[in-house]
This record gives structure tokens, sequence and C-alpha cells, in this order.
């Protein structure tokens, strides 16, 4: 039951700093109305915070707000706008919202509570208060980060500053975002049969294992085809099928802090893509190294005989020769082993890792 009066809604899709805070606190003096807090749970937020996370985010801000009801919503984005802003608003009248606090993105009253647009504040450096951007002088006065400036701290695992979050909201954060080189990352290599995917991606492993800094699991094309997918074709359904069972084991090892190393063929971006979001949704990243060894490299070193004999018509549907490969356009790093020595291209790799923070940057090579 919330009291009687004029209540205040903040649909919190998106954790709490000190200027979210700061402009609730003023537009709920401002009313003078009871704080409602609808904190919508329904899969992951844009930012790729789990909804449980989004909660307890939330709630580690709970003592720096003013008096409040926080309640949970099963408030799922379709992905359009103007109808998700107007279900907002909707939802937030039915709990008895009179004044809705717009949050940045399109806000629409659809005739029920009164929209809020709060001022623009600032961190005033003089007393540590936030308040209009403008009434601070530019040298005392620090910008809200914006929400990539966040994850870079958090990716790097650098502490989030506390006049910008409070220290229980940060600790939160980090522990559902960890510093990349704790989360889970799913590396996963792709192209043409013999192009050298599988003797990188092993080399990748050994350097990480001998390191001891990363649990690693390799879904190499030939094994996942012996243990996963048993029986399966090289049909474009069966190669579907078969990269999205190994798109959901990789999530399943990077959802718990694993690096997954991936190296099927996948001819089709499509399944790769999804690949990549399944790791997305898993809370952990996802690399992509296209080995774009040319067909005529891959087919004069013919390891396994099955270039000759496709070109013998004994093999029908062999990669590259009468069978796709959509050359991906969304790789992280391209690798090419016919100019490439295996041991740089493993260098490379661990490179592009550290670079990016997965892995420590200080690791001898
Ligand atoms: S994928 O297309 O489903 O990603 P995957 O990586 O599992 O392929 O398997 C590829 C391996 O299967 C190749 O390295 C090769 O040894 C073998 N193979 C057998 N038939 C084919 C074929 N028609 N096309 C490609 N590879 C084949």
């Amino acid at each position: 039951m919330l009291p009687p009066g004029r209540v205040l809604g903040v649909i919190a899709d998106r954790p709490l700093h000190r200027p979210q805070l700061a402009q609730i606190a003023l537009a709920a003096r401002t009313i003078a109305g009871h704080l409602l807090v609808l904190v919508p749970t329904a899969g992951t937020t844009p930012d790729g915070l789990s909804c449980e996370g989004l909660v307890r985010t939330v709630l580690a801000a709970r003592d720096r707000m003013p008096s409040a009801t926080i309640v949970t919503v099963p408030l799922a984005p379709h992905g359009d706008e103007i109808r998700d802003a107007l279900l907002r608003a909707r939802v937030a009248a039915a709990f008895g919202v009179t004044h809705l606090l717009s949050t940045g993105e399109t806000m629409l009253s659809g005739g029920g509570p009164r929209v809020l647009v709060p001022r623009e504040l600032a961190y005033d450096s003089r007393d540590g208060q936030w308040r209009g951007r403008d009434d601070i002088p530019p040298r005392y006065r620090r910008a809200a980060l914006s929400g990539p400036e966040i994850d870079e701290l958090l990716d790097r695992g650098n502490p989030l500053p506390e006049w910008h979050t409070p220290p229980a909201v940060a600790r939160e954060l980090a522990r559902n975002r960890p510093p990349r080189r704790h989360r889970g990352l799913v590396l996963f290599f792709t192209g043409l049969s013999g192009s050298g995917k599988s003797t990188i991606a092993h080399g990748v492993s050994d350097a990480l294992l001998e390191t001891g800094e990363r649990t690693v699991t390799v879904l190499d094309g030939d094994i996942v085809r012996r243990e996963l997918s048993a029986g399966l074709t090289f049909s474009k359904a069966d190669r579907d099928l078969n990269i999205r069972r190994i798109g959901w084991v990789a999530a399943e090892v990077a959802r718990h802090g694993g690096l997954a190393i991936c190296c099927p063929i996948a001819p089709y971006a499509a399944a790769r893509a999804q690949a990549r979001e399944l790791a997305r949704a898993a809370g952990a990243g996802f690399a992509l190294v296209w080995v774009a060894t040319p067909l005529s490299v891959c087919e004069a070193r013919d390891r396994k005989g099955l270039y000759a004999r496709a070109r013998a018509g004994l093999l029908k549907g062999m990669t590259g020769t009468d069978d796709p490969y959509e050359e991906p356009a969304d790789a992280d790093l391209v690798l090419d082993t016919s100019e490439l020595p295996v041991a740089d291209a493993v260098t490379q790799v661990l490179d592009h890792l550290a670079g990016a923070g997965w892995i420590d940057p200080r690791r001898a090579t």
C-alpha cells in the first residue's frame, strides 16, 4: 500500500548511480511525493546485466533514496520505443504513479502520469553535491560518467569512483560485470578445413594453460562431431545445428567464467551470429577469429585428403570446393597462415586478447 498523495515513479531499467539518485531525490522533494521504484525484470538489460543483478544493484542504492517502495515488474521491451514508453506509463499508472521521472529515453504519459524531465546534474567538487550543471563553474564541475565509460572501468577491473557511484552499488556492479580477466569468453575460430584453426586454437589453449590464468575448454570441429554431433551430416541444416550446439555449450562454459575455444568451419554467418548472441546472453564475451588462409593453400596442404577426394568427385559438398563459405564481416581478428607461422598467429591472438583485457597483458610470450 502506498501512502496517500503524490507518487513519484521511477523506472529503474539501469543501475542507479549518484547522478540518478540526486535527480530522484530532487524530483521527490519538488513534488513532495512518495517514491515508487519499478524495476523491469524481463531478460537482460541493454548493458547485459541480468535482471537479478539489476534488482540487486537497485536495492544496493536503497539507503541513498528518500523512503521508497521498490517493486519488480515483468516488463519486457518490445523493440518499439513509442509502444514501450506507453506501456511503461500505463503500468506505472496502474501502480498509482502520479508523476513519472523520465529516464532519458522516450517518455510518454499516455494520458496517465505527468512526465517529469530531470535537469542535467553535475558533481560540484567544492562541496560534493550534485546540482544543475550550469550552476557550477567549469573548473569545479564533473559530468556524470556515460554507460560506456562505466563499462570500460568495470571491464578493466578499475574501481568506479566514489563521487559517482555509492560503494555498495559499485560492489554489486563489479560482481555482475567482473573484469574481463575473470569473465567468461567464447573464442570462436572460423575458416576452411586445413586453414590452421585447430592448430592455432590449441596453441592458444596451451599458452593459457601454462600461465594458469584461465580454465580452457577446446571445442574442436572434429572432436565435436564425434562427441556432441555424432550422426550429423554436412548439409546446411546439420552444419547449422552443429554450430548451434557448439555455441550453446561454449556459452555455458563461459557463463561460469571459463574460456571456451571453438574451431569448427562454421561456414554460415547467421549461425556464427547466433553463437555470438548466446555468449552475450550468458553475460560472456565473444571474439571471432577468421583464419582466412586461401583455399589454394588449404587444398595444397590437404592433410586429410578430403580436397583430393572432392576434386575426384568422391566427396560431395566439401566447404570451399562445392559448398559455400560465407566470409565473416564481423571478425575481431583475421589471420592467414599461408604467410604467418603458427607461433606468430598464436601470439597475435594472445595479444588481441590481452589488448582487450581478456587475459593478463603482462604475460610473457
Ligand atoms: S561445420 O561446417 O559443421 O562447421 P565441422 O568443423 O564440424 O564443419 O567439421 C569439419 C571437418 O569435417 C573438416 O575439418 C573435415 O575434416 C570434415 N569434413 C568431412 N566432410 C566435410 C565436408 N563436406 N565439408 C567440410 N568438412 C568436411
